[in-house]
């Protein structure tokens, strides 16, 4: 692929920021933070502020594009240390306008990983509980600084920045340190003040004896590799790819990689005949919660919310053609920003490609002896991000029939704990190695819907199957009906799944009608999935409110896109769905936006250890009278 010109200048409002944007930008902002801007400043991520419905429906190719950029960062002031700055840049009038992070902080950067293990490991405590250990080689000790949480230790003063470092052993560079985790030591980082505030130490327990390592070379023989299966399309793909505009079958919509949404969809829309209709203007990842259910003191506090405090945007992977991808791939980049104000570029960070997903529709005919058959075909947009121990890969698949579908799979390392012979608890951490434990934990996905389903007034409406009972006009007790009720108001409309009365919720446009005379929609179909486990009153569920409920609607804010709040790092809570939603603010015939909280309560099991086979959860979005019959009849049958 040829290298491409990063320093092209925006051509469309949702085009991602580019390279030079990206230093135009922080030239400017510690141009105007002047002095306070020191070499211990430094920047944690970059968005593009996406500009208005009404600014993005009148834009037309050619016209002036107007940019501004939002970059979050720390610049330590030593007067009164606060949660860093948040800043917009205005790329048109060089404008700089700075507020600062007085709840939460900004999110956690790379110099602050760095400096975390560094502090860690230089401290004469931390180092002493090491040698108790028996442990010498610090150099091949891995150190995993985890975010506070809703936990600092109480020492480190409010505005600073903190970390919890836990500790691995490895045999060299190359293992697997989870292997062996170094039980029950935490060091409590103070990164503003550059030290351990704390050292918390639980006692001894033995490393786990065996190694974990799960490359090729470490095991003890490799089974016969499946035959090869070559995807090609000898006449290409079926895509177009504009910048960031991609064209596939009927579908549009841009594409773009997000600090904290990850992979967004702007713009979705489906051509019928010769209409383009709307039907998700924005449709991303809002944040995310791992709460840990054990209560052993080295995971009690752990409850990471990665999409705000980790950025997941920025810990895509760069793709590879064979391994995470097959087939005829079309790559998209993504640039983030390093501390130093430089633009980090991220090759091949979202893969676009076609798969064949069996039969979209058949039926044989028996009178006629005839069968018509066609085959389902998809359009994928990917990406996987690493969050420490974790991987996460979020795909979106487009269908022929209107379908919309997000999987998320989660693969990686779990977390562990070492135990005693005959010590461990398994109703908490079952054991998946010999003296190696690990705790039951959820994986909870907050995803932003915001429809424009052929418009911007849409309602939403829950449906529930109810069983009628048996009386005069169900005699036989069969009966069983659709139930609809409007969810007017955002308080009613907190809503949790119920896989027995295959409860969904839909969106439509009261306004336009199919022709049987019903308004157009689309159901949101849940999978099996969780809400937040924890109690209500614990601090993971103020800090990830959003949690609580599968379902939230809220009437649309451009300024709400982060379920959690902008600032969901060392942030007690409180912020996000849960202080939108305090009006109640009607959610009838209006521009609705749904949060739809989708995951995975995970108990792990042997087979997750030394790596995870990908796990999977998700949801569909489906056309409910959208048209007026199944909308892939015209496509030709197969040869
Ligand atoms: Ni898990």
């Amino acid at each position: 692929m040829a290298e491409k010109d990063l320093s092209n200048t925006a051509a469309h409002p949702l085009d991602p920021p580019t390279v030079a944007e990206i230093e135009r930008a922080t030239g400017l902002i510690a141009e105007a933070m002047g002095k306070a801007w020191t070499e211990r400043a430094g920047f944690c991520s970059v968005a593009l502020v996406e500009p208005g419905k009404a600014e993005l429906s009148a834009f037309r190719q050619g016209d002036p594009v107007s940019r501004k950029l939002r970059f979050l960062g720390y610049d330590y002031p030593i007067e009164q240390p606060d949660g860093g700055f948040d800043a917009v840049v205005d790329l048109n009038t060089n404008d700089v306008a700075v507020s600062r992070i007085t709840k939460g902080q900004a999110p956690i950067g790379f110099a602050d990983v760095v400096n975390a293990v560094r502090i860690a490991k230089q401290d004469p405590h931390w180092q002493a509980a090491m040698r108790r250990r028996g442990i010498e080689d610090f150099e091949n000790v891995q150190i995993d600084p985890w975010p506070a949480s809703g936990y600092p230790h109480p020492s480190i003063p409010a505005g600073h920045r903190a970390h919890r470092c836990i500790s691995f052993v490895r045999e060299d560079k190359s293992d697997n340190g989870y292997a062996r985790p170094v039980q029950g030591l935490i060091a409590h980082v103070d990164l503003t003040a550059g030290r351990v505030a704390h050292l918390e130490d639980h006692g001894d327990i033995p490393l786990p004896p065996e190694s974990g390592r799960y490359d090729a070379a470490s095991q003890p023989r490799l089974r016969d590799a499946p035959k090869p299966l070559s995807i090609t399309q000898p006449e290409g793909v079926g895509f177009e790819v504009d910048g960031n505009a991609i064209a596939w079958q009927n579908w549009e919509f841009r594409v773009a990689m997000h600090p904290t949404n990850g992979l967004v969809l702007h713009q979705l829309g489906y051509r019928d005949g010769d209409q383009m209709r709307p039907i998700l203007h924005r449709a991303a990842l809002s944040e995310m919660i791992v709460p840990y259910g054990d209560t052993d003191p080295m995971h009690v506090w752990k409850h990471v919310l990665d999409a705000g405090e980790a950025s997941i945007g920025n810990c895509a992977n760069s793709l590879v053609l064979g391994c995470d991808c097959l087939g005829e791939i079309r790559y998209l980049d993504h640039v983030a920003v390093k501390p130093d104000g430089a633009a980090r570029h991220v090759p091949n960070a979202i893969c676009l490609h076609e798969e064949d997903n069996g039969i979209l529709w058949k039926h044989h005919d028996g009178h006629s002896q005839t069968t018509e058959a066609r085959r389902s075909r998809r359009l994928v947009v990917s990406s996987f991000h690493t969050v420490g121990n974790y991987e996460y890969g979020f795909y979106w698949y487009l269908y022929l029939d209107g379908s919309i579908e997000m999987e998320i799979k989660l693969t990686g390392i779990v977390g562990v704990s070492a135990v005693r012979d005959g010590k461990q608890r398994d109703e908490f951490a079952p054991l998946v190695a010999p003296n190696l434990a690990s705790p039951v934990h959820q994986h909870l996905f907050c995803f932003r819907l915001d429809f424009d389903l052929d418009g911007q007034s849409n309602s939403v409406y829950e449906l529930n199957t109810q069983a009628v009972p048996t009386g005069p006009g169900n005699p036989d007790g069969t009966a069983f009906r659709i139930r609809s009720d409007l969810l007017a108001s955002e308080s009613s409309a907190r809503r949790c799944v119920d896989p027995a009365r295959s409860r969904s919720w839909k969106v439509v446009n009261p306004a336009r009608r199919n022709r049987l005379g019903g308004p157009v929609g689309y159901r949101l179909l849940p999978g099996p999935t969780p809400a937040l486990l924890a109690d209500p009153g614990s601090r993971v569920a103020a800090r990830a409110g959003f949690s609580r409920y599968n379902l939230w609607v809220t009437r649309y804010d451009p300024g709400e896109l982060c379920a959690a709040g902008d600032h969901p790092n060392l942030n007690p809570g409180g912020d996000g769905l849960p202080a939108w939603t305090a009006d109640d603010r009607s959610v009838e015939d209006t521009d609705v936006v749904l949060w739809h909280t989708v995951g995975s309560t995970h108990l792990p099991r042997p087979e997750d250890w030394p790596v995870m086979p990908v796990e999977k959860c998700g949801f569909t979005l489906q056309p409910v009278g959208f048209f007026d019959r199944n909308p892939a009849l015209d496509l030709p049958p197969a040869h």
